[in-house]
């Protein structure tokens, strides 16, 4: 992995566990055997929030993946991130009404290459060898706990595909290779055959089509939207889901999601306060646009397929958090 080294502020690794701490701004990020440890600086002391490593270290592979995504990457109910497209808030309580009350709340503004360097950096020094935080539990080994051992830079390289026109299509991405991609086993009564394609001659190129449902059966990663489309600002990022979305993801536009199979619960919170909103269960075929104010975490109890469409048109943070534009796309 490419490490800009020179923007990230990093100890020596520590001499019992082997791992590095790091600093941003007035953050530090600690990791021992079992937790990550974030302290900043409140009411003149450090004030310190714990969460466990594997669930921190999910939620930190999404946020480098998704270079941050759209609006707010909450880690948990205490710390994460908000996108502000060039620069990145860091912020420890502020989203949680009780802690924000209670004056223990912290956000710092960081330029984006500084922080995703950091980011990177954290990754690569403390995910263990043998340990994918993309994939579900059952999936991958709990390496990740205890001292330090090895490193799983494969892993944590992945970033999101994201396609020009269809995979398949010449000239983009290729479909998934079936031997390097078997079918999941969770996917394994998902039909593989690939659609019948009578191009006229001179249009070989330019017409196709492919099996979603195939595709997704072979994805080798959780809770990581594929851009597999692209029409203008419309992007459609199918995904595949087991155990638990690593971050309650605050959304700063209205997002759509349709399920493909299985199902997943949605648990809907304020955006801003944490306060509970919706518990919704989704079944095959069942379509949700979540609005703008809110954020969101699911629930995966088997693997299951999502499509997940998102609205990339420039300027809408600002339009929805100005109230121009309603936080609903359709009012009944
Ligand atoms: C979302 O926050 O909307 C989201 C993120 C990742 C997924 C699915 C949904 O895999
Ligand atoms: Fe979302």
């Amino acid at each position: 992995m490419a490490l800009a080294m020179d923007l990230v502020r990093s100890s020596e690794p520590d001499p019992i566990n082997g791992y590095r701490s790091f600093e941003l701004g007035e953050f530090k990020l600690t990791r021992d055997a079992y937790f990550a440890t974030v302290d900043w600086p409140a009411k003149g002391q450090r004030h310190i929030h714990k969460l466990p490593i594997d669930y921190f270290l999910r939620a930190m592979m999404r946020d480098v993946a998704w270079g941050f995504f759209y609006g707010w990457v909450n880690f948990d109910h205490i710390f994460g991130t908000k996108n502000l497209y060039g620069t990145v808030e860091m912020y420890a309580g502020r989203y949680n009404e009780a802690y924000h009350l209670a004056g223990l709340s912290y956000v710092e503004t960081f330029d984006e290459p500084v922080i995703m360097a950091t980011f990177k950096a954290i990754l690569a020094d403390w995910v263990n060898a043998g340990f994918d935080p993309f994939a579900a539990p059952e999936e991958t080994s709990t390496s990740v706990f205890g001292p330090k051992n090895g490193n799983n830079f494969e892993a944590i390289e992945r970033t999101r595909l994201n396609t020009q026109r269809m995979p398949g299509v010449a000239g983009d991405s290729p479909l998934r290779d079936e031997a390097a991609y078997p079918i999941n086993r969770h996917f394994l009564d998902v039909p593989q055959d690939d659609p019948v394609v009578r191009a006229e001659p001179g249009f070989e190129d330019q017409l196709s089509a492919f099996n979603l449902f195939k595709y997704l059966s072979r994805s080798d990663v959780t809770w990581n939207p594929s851009v597999t489309g692209v029409c203008k600002a419309s992007l459609a990022c199918p995904t595949t889901e087991e155990f638990i979305l690593p971050v309650f993801h605050g959304n700063d536009r209205v997002e759509w999601f349709i399920q493909l199979s299985d199902h997943i619960v949605w648990d809907v919170q304020d955006k801003e306060t944490g306060r509970p909103r919706a518990m919704i269960t989704m079944r095959a075929g069942d379509v949700a646009a979540m609005p703008a104010d809110i954020r969101h975490q699911g629930y995966s109890p088997k693997r299951s397929m999502l499509y997940v469409w998102e609205n990339a048109t420039p300027g809408l943070p600002d339009r929805y958090e100005s109230g121009e534009l309603p936080v609903y796309p359709v009012e009944f």
